[in-house]
């Protein structure tokens, strides 16, 4: 069974992005994938600072984000747009889960052999589509495949209903087809 973690880039009380990988890991569930979902919120790290990691050792919390990518093999990411790019918050943590925490540990152990699917949600037309394109490319530099497809939802304000499902239901549906094409390429992957 595909285990995915699922989180967004966004601590923010009523964020959108947090709301949208809410949706997305409901239907990964019903994919038959085992889910966990978390809020990076809840994973409060300082900026990453080699000094930091060198005197003071891995904060708590940044191990235990790490232990929770090497524990799942699919990342669904739903990431805010920050002036075209992703967020500081999903940046850092995947900075600090990027670095060994153990003595002869491999580089990018977190990553290596994952698979994820990415989305963003913006109150503006695009979605923030224009972060998603940094986003993949660094997940696939740091060793993690992108299914190709992606999702970009804009107009966030508006988007979602009472439930926290998409209004329009092509959109819903797109979100379902997504996390059911990671889903099953997870399967693929883990069943080899
Ligand atoms: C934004 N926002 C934004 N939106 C967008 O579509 N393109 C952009 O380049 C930016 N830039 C940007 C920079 C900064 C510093 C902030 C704080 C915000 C707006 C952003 O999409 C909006 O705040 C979303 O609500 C953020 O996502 P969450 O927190 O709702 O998930």
């Amino acid at each position: 069974m595909a285990r995915i973690l699922a989180f967004s880039g966004s601590s923010r009380k009523d964020s959108f992005n947090q709301k949208l990988v809410t949706l997305a890991a409901k239907a990964a569930e019903q994919a038959g994938a085992s889910v966990t979902l978390i809020n990076l919120g809840d994973y409060p790290m300082p900026i990453y600072n080699q000094d930091l990691q060198n005197e003071q050792g891995f904060p708590a919390e940044a191990l235990a984000f790490k232990t929770l990518l090497l524990e799942h093999d699919g990342l669904l990411i739903a990431s805010p747009e920050y002036n075209s790019a992703f967020s500081p918050l999903l940046k850092n943590a995947i900075d600090w889960a990027s670095r060994a925490s153990e003595p002869n540990e491999p580089p990018l152990s977190a990553y290596r052999g994952k698979t994820a699917a990415i989305m963003s949600c913006a109150p503006g037309a695009l979605g923030g589509l224009r972060g998603l394109s940094f986003l993949r490319m660094l997940l696939q530099n740091i060793g993690v495949m992108v299914v190709p497809n992606q999702r970009a939802i804009g107009f966030a304000g508006a988007a979602f209903d009472e439930q926290g499902q998409l209004k329009d239901s092509e959109q819903q549906k797109a979100i379902i087809r997504l996390t059911e094409e990671l889903v099953q390429t997870v399967d693929k992957l883990v069943s080899r």
